[in-house]
């Protein structure tokens, strides 16, 4: 049965290969949220491959709330104030994750930045599971920060490259006076020396992705 889904799913639409390899479901940290969750990361990994080969940016980033990305909604979800009003500029967005609770505490709108394909596919899914309306997606990353009051980015710093271009946008954000906060369980290459935190939480995560059942994980505010 299983088996008759998946190539269906080979064959078909990316709208289909997602909802056939993943949940849609609310990750641990965020009841009031449904996106579309995977289950063995490699599994999936390998499925991906199959799906886009050359094409395929690498792991499914786009089907796991990462801790960063869960700690970050949560705080916006629970801090309304910070994004009531603004233009929100979602970096490495993933499955939407931070972008969505910032729809759903009241932003004006979201431009979520991703280099995978499938990734933009699942953000406009998961926005439609949750009746929010469809972030705008880019997948470069030279646009106007004066179109943005705020830049989020969840879980950013696992790898050099991704780290250094994305918190390279963000410290461009700072400098010109625009608020940028990101979620991070200090990374490998999280520079927290240029952050100060705004709350921590401690949640459950993915033993086959972090090789730990929690993570202690921060909300961070680019200092300006
Ligand atoms: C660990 S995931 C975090 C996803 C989501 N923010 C979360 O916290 O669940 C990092 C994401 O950054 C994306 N990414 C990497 N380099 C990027 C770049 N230069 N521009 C935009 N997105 C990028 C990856 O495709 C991946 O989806």
């Amino acid at each position: 049965m299983e088996g008759s889904t998946t190539a269906q799913a080979e064959t078909g639409s990316d709208e289909d290969f997602i909802r056939a390899n993943t949940v849609l479901s609310a990750p641990p940290l965020l009841p009031e949220l449904r996106l579309h969750l995977g289950g063995d990361p490699l599994e999936l990994w390998r499925r991906t491959q199959e799906r886009l080969g050359d094409q395929s940016p690498g792991m499914p980033f786009w089907a796991f709330a990462w801790a960063g990305g869960q700690a970050l909604a949560r705080y916006l979800l629970d801090t309304p104030e910070a994004v009531q009003g603004k233009r929100v500029l979602d970096l490495g967005a993933g499955s939407g994750v931070a972008g969505l609770a910032a729809l759903r505490s009241g932003c004006i709108g979201v431009t979520a930045t991703e280099i995978d394909p499938l990734a933009a596919v699942a953000i406009r899914l998961n926005a439609a599971a949750n009746r929010l309306p469809s972030p705008e997606i880019r997948e470069d990353v030279t646009f106007a920060l004066e179109d943005f009051e705020l830049v989020v980015a969840g879980d950013v710093c696992y790898e050099e490259p991704t780290a250094s271009t994305l918190l390279g946008i963000m410290e461009a954000a700072a400098t010109r006076g625009v608020e940028a906060l990101t979620g991070d369980p200090e990374r490998r290459f999280f520079p927290n020396d240029r952050f100060e935190a705004l709350k921590t939480y401690e949640l459950p995560v993915m033993e086959d992705l972090e090789s730990r059942e929690t993570s202690r994980t921060t909300v961070w505010r680019m200092r300006r």
